[in-house]
């Protein structure tokens, strides 16, 4: 098992005396959502580039900032910018995000991705918010982190997604009326996307959408009791569902579409955090 705080302890450090407040909810902006962090006023932005050791992002459409922000009396750690497992990170630096915001005290984490969408009700622009989560081919990988699960480690995951935070996510949609579409977000390592033949299998064995980042953040996050949830952007029909042929660009593109509607149901879900049903 990897000591993370001894691992981090100068990352730590910086950021416990950086951190201009204690945030409610830690937000992690996927693939080409990473412009909502112009839609909220920032407190305080810092280059994840000036944090001792915290690996780069190489990924395009990810610009590796943190910033702090306040929304509605809510205070938000963001992340833009996400370290994936398919760039050759390690499971410990993958993760290093929501170590950060559990280390700072958020209750909350929101994921957020772009993923490919496999239901055939699922179109290009669509925002999906995972009922469940599989993690088949990376689970085991969170031995490194959380050792073989014991008693509460197993307990806190039957509570991934968050009932209650996915409740306030859904009245936040239909507050914004937001065609907000459910279903199982499926992990796959990468790093390149999926053969037809890989969507059909993911596709039998349930999965609504694909992609290549969230559910070992989530499984983590969960463990450590942090409410956690996660909302798609269904970038592209995923291999195989239609005969476009898919290309990262198309995933940015259709995220840069989506923007405003994203950005609109994430503000509406930190107005409503602290509602009853969270
Ligand atoms: N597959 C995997 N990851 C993705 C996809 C996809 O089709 N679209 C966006 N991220």
């Amino acid at each position: 098992m990897i000591d993370l705080n001894f691992k981090y302890k100068s990352l730590l450090s910086f950021l416990e005396k950086e951190a201009p407040f204690q945030p409610d909810i830690s937000i992690i902006l996927g693939s080409g959502l990473g412009d909502f962090a112009d839609e909220l006023n920032l407190y305080k932005s810092i280059l994840t580039s000036d944090i001792p050791g915290y690996p780069a992002s190489t990924v395009f459409g990810h610009k590796g900032k943190i910033h702090f922000a306040e929304y509605h009396n809510n205070k938000i750690i963001l992340f833009q910018g996400r370290i994936h497992f398919y760039e050759g990170y390690k499971i410990h630096e993958c993760i290093l995000p929501v170590f950060i915001s559990n280390k700072l005290g958020a209750q909350y984490l929101l994921l957020t991705n772009a993923a490919g969408g496999i239901n055939k009700n699922f179109v290009p622009g669509d925002l999906m918010l995972a009922n469940s989560l599989n993690g088949t081919f990376i689970k085991k990988e969170l031995t490194d982190l959380i050792g073989l699960a014991g008693y509460a480690g197993k307990t806190n995951f039957y509570n991934l997604p968050h009932p209650g935070f996915n409740d306030t996510i859904k009245l936040a949609a239909m507050n914004e009326n937001i065609d907000l579409k459910e279903g199982v977000y499926f992990y796959t390592k990468g790093p390149t996307y999926e053969t037809p033949a890989e969507i059909k299998f993911i596709s039998k064995f349930g999965g609504d959408a694909v992609g290549m980042s969230t559910v070992h953040e989530a499984i983590y996050s969960s463990y450590l009791g942090i409410k956690t949830s996660a909302i798609s952007c269904i970038t592209n029909f995923a291999a195989g569902i239609s005969d476009q042929k898919l290309s990262h660009n198309d995933v940015t593109e259709t995220a840069e579409k989506v923007k405003h509607t994203f950005a609109a149901l994430v503000k509406s879900i930190i107005k409503n955090l602290n509602s009853n049903a969270a």
